[in-house]
């Protein structure tokens, strides 16, 4: 894992930037692998503000998310569908048939989570993997003790994750209890991996993170140290307590 330390928020959002507009301007039927949650909303808008001034086309790109929350409609706006479409879809030329999310909607959800990793194994890993992480560790929606040889799976949120994203809901009650994620594994099947941390709220588990080579099931993002090629870019903030 390399760790690039910068500033602030602002300047992991465009460095992660750069690195996702040269993939696909060298690579123009690049594979990304994204996220939703606060962290890569300004990456995402970097890359809309490119997309206006410099025209990089995304004609030929696949995506594929991370994961999405179980029982709410690609249409509410609670859903990560949503989220995606309206912080970086609607707005960039990505061919809606070359969009992957699972469906939290499905009736049978355990054969959506077949039907999304025959998409992702038909890709054959994506060429880079956007990933942000959970206070408590989780990468994608992998809670603490998800085995590292999962691949996409329904997951029990815990409390933390849903304390943490109910600033997205108007009620804590009204945050899902359950979720589709790809899993460890699944993740790990990207070709390169960007990490993106942002902010105080972060610093503890990074520190977790960074402080040991242990790679622990107890701490989901540990499993990246087995990768070959991560990056984190960390701000300020989010390495304090590492330092
Ligand atoms: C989102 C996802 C999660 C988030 C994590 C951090 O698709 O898979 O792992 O990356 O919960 O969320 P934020 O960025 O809101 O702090």
């Amino acid at each position: 894992m390399r760790i690039l330390e910068v500033k602030d928020y602002h300047e992991m959002s465009s460095i992660a930037a750069r690195i996702i507009i040269e993939k696909v301007q060298s690579k123009p039927d690049t594979k990304l692998g994204l996220a939703t949650g606060g962290t890569p909303i300004g990456l995402y808008k970097e890359l809309i503000q490119d997309y206006r001034s410099n025209g990089t086309s995304y004609e030929r790109v696949c995506t594929f998310n991370l994961d999405e929350y179980v029982g709410i409609d690609a249409d509410d706006s609670n859903s990560y569908r949503y989220f995606m479409e309206e912080n970086l879809f609607a707005h960039i030329n990505v061919p809606q048939s070359q969009i992957h999310i699972p469906d939290g909607t499905a009736e049978d959800l355990k054969a959506e989570c077949e039907r999304y990793d025959v998409e992702l194994s038909q890709a054959e890993g994506v060429d880079i993997q956007i990933l942000g992480i959970g206070s408590n560790g989780h990468i994608g929606f992998n809670e603490p003790g998800t085995s590292f040889y999962s691949n996409t799976h329904i997951v029990e949120l815990d409390e933390t994750t849903r304390k943490a994203n109910a600033r997205f809901f108007e009620r804590l009650e009204d945050v899902p209890k359950q979720a589709i994620t790809m899993g460890i594994a699944s993740i790990l099947k990207a070709k390169q991996i960007l990490l993106l941390v942002s902010g105080i709220n972060k610093a503890e588990v990074m520190k977790q993170l960074l402080t040991t080579d242990e790679v622990d099931e107890q701490l989901p993002a540990s499993a990246l140290k087995v990768h070959p090629d991560v990056m984190i870019l960390a701000d300020e903030e989010a390495l304090s307590s590492y330092k």
